[in-house]
């Protein structure tokens, strides 16, 4: 986007970072440069380590060993003050996890007023000004329950924004939406990304990530497969594994003539029997797997 024309000094940088969970070595050397305005997007098959590469970023989850700077500061140095260094990142999850027992309002001033001690005036003053941006001023007053998923979430991106960070991380922020709402989430995410924030998007919308990444990192089993512009990466990318996984994407219905997995037919004799597989607790034996995103 036009950000990129701005992009300038260094906000992350992650040097040969591992990650293992006992035996599962699930980030296996990671590279990556996020630069000041930019939108760089993670794509790639579930159980690639997207999350965890975003999770360690924030130290949600501790690097096993490899070097992340985030501001120049080392964030797994043990003498960094970690709790700055986050104030700095805003993180939006799949699933909302706003606090159910307060208002929207509340939500969006409650970490303003805690950690970084502003007053309550203050406070409200910056949400209200987020939560118009995000486009959901008259549900101040309403309670996470009684939004739908894609309000839920740009309340999620609203109380993120007003702890003014210099960057934003998403973690697949439209995959529980309902189709039809996916869009007003996508909406202001592209309005942040013109604005000139810098974010650091894990999704599967390849249209969003085509239209207004700078960059797209594709990951597959804990490593950095493929990398650079989305023409390259989504429109004429060069690693195969990169190829296969978008055929999947685009065109995830499709099957090659005689290549029907041995498990679908399985199940589908099994549904054709009045099967049900108890270990699905209300599948009723259906086949429920996804296209393989996640
Ligand atoms: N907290 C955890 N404990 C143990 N294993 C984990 C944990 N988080 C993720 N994993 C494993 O790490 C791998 C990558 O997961 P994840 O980063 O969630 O992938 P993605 O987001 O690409 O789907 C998976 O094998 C997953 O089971
Ligand atoms: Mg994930």
């Amino acid at each position: 986007m036009a950000a990129s024309t701005t992009a300038g000094s260094t906000v992350v940088e992650v040097v040969d970072l591992h990650k293992s969970f006992g035996s599962n070595h699930v980030l296996q050397g990671l590279n990556a440069t996020i630069r000041q305005g930019e939108v760089v997007c993670v794509i790639g098959p579930s159980g690639s380590g997207k999350s965890t590469f975003l999770r360690c970023i924030n130290l949600l989850e501790e690097p096993t060993s490899g070097s992340i700077k985030v501001g120049g500061d080392e964030v797994t140095d043990p003498d960094c003050d970690i709790d700055a260094i986050r104030r700095n990142m805003g993180m939006v999850f799949q699933q909302f996890n706003l606090f159910p027992h307060l208002s929207v309002l509340d939500n969006c001033t409650i970490a303003q007023t805690t950690v970084l001690g502003r007053s309550k005036d203050e406070a409200q003053a910056k949400a209200r000004e987020n939560l118009e941006k995000v486009g959901i001023s008259e549900k101040e007053s309403a309670f996470p329950a009684q939004l739908s998923g894609g309000q839920q979430q740009r309340v999620a991106i609203a109380r993120a924004l007003s702890m003014d960070p210099k960057l934003m991380l998403f973690d697949e922020p439209t995959s529980a939406l309902d189709p039809e709402l996916v869009g007003d989430v996508l909406s202001v995410m592209r309005r942040l990304a013109s604005e000139g924030m810098t974010m650091f998007v894990v999704t599967h919308e390849m249209a969003f990530a085509r239209e207004v990444a700078d960059r797209v990192i594709f990951m597959d089993g804990g490593n950095i497969v493929e990398e650079g512009s989305p023409e390259q990466v989504i429109g004429t990318p060069t690693e195969e594994r990169t190829k296969v996984f978008l055929q999947r994407v685009l065109d995830p219905t499709h099957v090659e003539p005689g290549a029907e997995d041995e498990a679908y037919l399985k199940r589908h004799v099994a549904d054709a029997a009045g099967g049900v597989d108890e270990s699905l607790p209300g599948t009723h034996g259906r086949y429920t797997g996804g296209s393989g995103l996640g």
